[in-house]
């Protein structure tokens, strides 16, 4: 079986290919590293011991993806990439419905001519907006609050009336919740540029010393602690959620969405705790007003996908602590 993985270097497309790699699957990676950088085809082959195909190109454009397509027999595409930083979508929205929108339609209007139907895709639980209520099921209604989540769903949109036209297809869509944490091999990991705006990647820095403290974005929710809660998931059991989804759209066809995430909760005073007490440090922060925009709480209903994926989370909190850690800790020894 052969899988084109777009976006395969960056953070949860590395780990995919780990994974797919250790299920014996040939993979074939398009990136046109605008948030990734070549080394991690090396540290993907380093992990597994197997070889990758990488193709350093933009999927916008048509004609080098329809090469790759003509070159390469392609069974599944697993589509990762794509542009995710919510405030810079707010700014930039040209930016990101050009790159997001555009980059999809290539690559379909490429699928389809060379008959390859098989795709997941992989979207955010950003879609349900402000849920109706907790947990979330993938049936409810879908909105969105920013161009970034607009991107998801006009693409999730799009995938549906392509299905429509057209019942040979298979679509899994993947909405993950919080993914955060590394392979343990501490080789690939989570590394945006500049400072972050996502919770656990600012308090590696924070533990880091390279950011003095955590801003805590509220504490008058109606949560446990009045902090916000998220549905976290460590990136590998979020890796090996796609192996399950390819099965998926291998065995069947249709259109289906399905949760990624844990199924449970957890504030950001716990985040810290778990943080400080499996990292054995300290994480200095100070309460201040909430993020526009923020919602309460956000966590997944995951029996769908436990039921239809035959897929469930392993990995604790503590896992994802450690290993978020470990990745940076491990970056600056390797850098000594
Ligand atoms: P990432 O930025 O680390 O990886 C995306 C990869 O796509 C990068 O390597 C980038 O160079 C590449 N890319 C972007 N545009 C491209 C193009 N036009 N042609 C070729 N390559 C291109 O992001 P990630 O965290 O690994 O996220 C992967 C996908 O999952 C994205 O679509 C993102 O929106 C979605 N997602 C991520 C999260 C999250 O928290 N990380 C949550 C929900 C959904
Ligand atoms: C963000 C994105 C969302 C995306 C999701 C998963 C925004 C507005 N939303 O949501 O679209 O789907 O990531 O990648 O960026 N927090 C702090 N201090 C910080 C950072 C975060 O207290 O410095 C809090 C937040 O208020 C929130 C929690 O930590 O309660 C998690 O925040 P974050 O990691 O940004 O994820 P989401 O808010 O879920």
């Amino acid at each position: 079986m052969n899988i084109l993985v777009t976006g395969g270097c960056g953070y949860i497309g590395s780990h995919t290919c780990v994974e797919l790699l250790n299920e014996n699957y040939n993979v074939i990676i398009v990136d046109n590293l605008s948030n990734s950088k070549k080394e991690v085809i090396n540290k993907i082959e380093t992990i597994t011991n197997k070889k990758v195909k990488f193709y350093e190109n933009d999927i916008c454009d048509l004609i080098e993806l329809d090469k790759i397509f003509s070159k390469e027999k392609i069974d599944v595409v697993i589509h990762f990439a794509g542009f995710k930083a919510v405030l810079e979508s707010v700014e930039k929205p040209l930016k990101y419905y050009r790159n997001n929108i555009d980059s999809t339609l290539t690559l379909l209007e490429v699928m389809n001519k060379h008959n390859c139907k098989k795709i997941v895709f992989s979207s955010s639980a950003t879609v349900y907006g402000n849920p109706i209520k907790l947990p979330i099921k993938e049936s409810f209604p879908l909105h969105t609050t920013n161009p970034y989540g607009t991107t998801k769903l006009m693409i999730e949109t799009i995938l549906n009336d392509l299905y429509m036209s057209d019942k040979d297809w298979s679509i899994a869509i993947l909405r993950y919740f919080n993914p955060i944490g590394a392979h343990k091999s501490g080789l690939i990991g989570e590394e945006p540029n500049g400072i972050p705006n996502n919770l656990m990647p600012y308090i590696v820095k924070v533990a880091n010393k390279e950011l003095e403290e955590l801003k805590v974005f509220g504490d008058d929710y109606d949560t446990k602690d009045g902090t916000g809660l998220r549905d976290y998931i460590h990136v590998v059991d979020l890796a090996k959620g796609h192996i399950k989804a390819v099965l998926k759209v291998i065995k069947d066809k249709g259109i289906d969405a399905y949760n990624l995430g844990t199924g449970k909760g957890y504030t950001v005073l716990e985040i810290i705790k778990s943080f400080e007490s499996v990292n054995n440090t300290k994480v200095p922060y100070k309460v201040v007003e909430r993020r526009k925009g923020d919602i309460a709480a956000c966590y997944a209903d995951i029996s769908k996908a436990r039921k239809k994926l035959n897929w469930e989370a392993k990995l604790e909190l503590d896992d994802m602590c450690r290993d978020s850690f470990n990745y940076i800790k491990n970056k600056k020894d390797n850098r000594r």
